[in-house]
C-alpha cells in the first residue's frame, strides 16, 4: 500500500533505503517510499536494501537493489557473474534459490489470475496454481536452446542490457546448453526436435527450454482429454506441437485444424505431420481466419498465443463459437488473465491450471489453462 508520505519527486542515480514488500510481474518487488511506489530489481520481498534510482515514469518509479542490508531468506549468491544491478538484462533472479523463484512466480499467476481474471481468493485456492520445476535442469542452468547474442555497432557481442540496447560483453551464458553457450556458436540452436518419438525440423517458432514441449503436451492432452472422432483446433499451432499429438488421440475419424501466420512453421509442421492425415494446416492470421468463414464447432480447441495474448476481441469471438473446452498455453500471466476475465464474462470458468518454471533464473514461466463453458468455477474445499 502507498504511505501517506508526502509526494516527492525521485531523479535517476539518486540513492535510498527501502524495506521491499511483494514480488511483482516483471522480475520486481513492490517498495515505498517518498509517496511513491518502485519497482526493484535485483531483490527479495522483506528486504532492507539501498536502492539506485534508475526510471522514474508519472505512475512508477524503477529502481536496482545496489546493497542488501537485511537479506531475506533465499537470498543465494547468483551463479554468473553477468547478473545484477547494470550487469546483462536476460536474468532477472539470479540471487533467488530456485525454489523460492518458483514460489514468487505462484504468487504472480495467482495475483494476475485474481487482478486480472477476476477469480476471487476462494477460487484461486481452488485451482492452487503452482508453478512447477520441468524436469532435467535441477540447478535451473543449461536448458536453455537457443541464444539470440547481441552485436554492438562497435561489433561487440554479448547480451543485452535490462531494458536497453546495450550490449554487455559476455564470454558465455550458463542458462545455455553447453554447445551453444558462447557468442561463437553464433546462429545458436539446433533446428531438429523429437517429443514422443516425433521429430520436427523447424525453421520458425520452437519452445526453448529443452523439456517443456514434452511437460506442455501431457499438460494439453489430460486437461483438453481429447477423444476419439473428435474436431479440435490448435490456434496459433506454431509447427504443431500439439496438432500432433491432439491428432493421434482423436484418430482418423476425428480432425484437428492448425492454424498459424508464419509459412516456415506452417511448412515445417506439414512436414512433420504428413502422416497424419486428420490434420489440415492452415496458414492465416487467427483472428482473420476466424470471421472468414462459418466455422462450425469444434469439440475442443488449444489457444498458444504469442505474449499479448489473445486479446478481447479474439476472445469475445471464439467464445460465442460454442466450443466446449478450451485449453489456453500462456506465457504471460497477465495476459491469461484478461483473456481468461472475457471467457467467464461469456459463461465459461476455468477449471484447471497447470504452470511450469519453463524458464529459471528469469521472472517468465508457462501456464496451461481450462476453460470449460457451461462449467462451475472449483473453489477451495
Ligand atoms: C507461443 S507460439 C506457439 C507455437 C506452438 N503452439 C508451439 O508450442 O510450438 C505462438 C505462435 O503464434 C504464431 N502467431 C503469431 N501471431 C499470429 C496470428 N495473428 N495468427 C496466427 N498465428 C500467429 C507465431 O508464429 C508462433 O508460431
Amino acid at each position: 500500500m502507498p504511505t501517506g508520505e508526502p509526494r516527492r519527486e525521485l531523479s535517476p542515480g539518486e540513492e535510498l533505503c527501502v524495506t521491499t514488500t511483494v514480488i511483482a510481474h516483471g522480475g520486481h518487488v513492490i517498495a515505498h517510499a517518498e509517496g511513491r511506489t518502485l519497482l526493484v530489481r535485483h531483490a527479495l520481498p522483506g528486504e532492507t536494501v539501498r536502492v539506485k534510482v534508475t526510471d522514474v515514469s508519472r505512475r512508477v518509479v524503477r529502481a536496482d537493489a545496489v546493497e542488501v542490508l537485511e537479506p531475506a531468506e533465499g537470498r543465494v549468491e547468483p551463479p554468473c557473474r553477468w547478473s545484477g544491478p547494470g550487469g546483462c538484462g536476460g536474468c532477472d533472479f539470479q540471487h533467488v534459490e530456485l525454489s523460492l523463484q518458483r514460489r514468487l512466480k505462484s504468487e504472480v499467476l495467482t495475483d494476475a489470475l485474481m487482478r486480472f481474471g477476476g477469480i476471487s481468493a476462494e477460487e484461486a485456492a481452488g485451482l492452487s496454481p503452482e508453478v512447477k520445476e520441468l524436469e532435467g535442469f535441477p540447478e535451473g542452468l543449461r536448458w536453455m536452446r537457443r541464444v539470440r547474442w547481441a552485436r554492438d555497432k562497435d561489433g561487440a557481442v554479448g547480451l543485452r542490457r535490462h531494458r536497453s540496447h546495450d550490449v554487455i560483453e559476455v564470454d558465455h551464458c550458463l542458462l545455455a546448453r553447453e554447445d551453444i553457450d558462447h557468442p561463437g556458436a553464433v546462429r545458436a540452436g539446433h533446428d531438429h526436435h523429437v517429443v514422443r518419438d516425433r521429430e520436427w525440423r523447424v525453421g520458425g517458432f520452437w519452445q526453448v527450454h529443452a523439456t517443456l514441449p514434452e511437460a506442455l503436451v501431457a499438460a494439453v492432452l489430460d486437461l483438453g482429454r481429447p477423444q476419439p472422432g473428435e474436431r479440435w483446433w490448435d490456434l496459433f499451432a506454431g509447427a504443431g506441437l500439439f496438432a500432433a499429438f491432439l491428432a493421434e488421440a482423436v484418430g482418423t475419424h476425428g480432425s484437428v485444424v492448425a492454424v498459424e501466420s508464419s509459412g516456415d512453421s506452417v511448412r515445417s509442421g506439414r512436414r512433420s505431420l504428413g502422416d497424419l492425415p486428420q490434420v489440415r494446416f492452415q496458414e492465416a492470421a487467427v483472428a482473420e481466419w476466424i470471421v472468414a468463414d462459418d466455422h462450425e464447432a469444434p469439440d475442443g480447441m488449444v489457444i498458444d498465443p504469442p505474449r499479448s495474448g489473445a486479446g478481447e476481441a479474439l476472445m469475445a469471438e471464439l467464445t460465442q463459437a460454442g466450443i466446449p473446452r478450451m485449453v489456453y498455453v500462456a506465457c504471460d500471466p497477465v495476459a491469461l488473465g484478461r483473456d481468461v476475465r472475457v471467457a467467464r464474462s461469456h459463461g465459461y470458468a476455468l477449471t484447471a491450471i497447470r504452470a511450469f518454471d519453463a524458464f529459471p533464473m528469469t521472472h517468465h514461466f508457462e501456464t496451461v489453462a481450462l476453460l470449460e463453458r457451461d462449467a462451475v468455477q472449483p473453489l477451495m474445499t
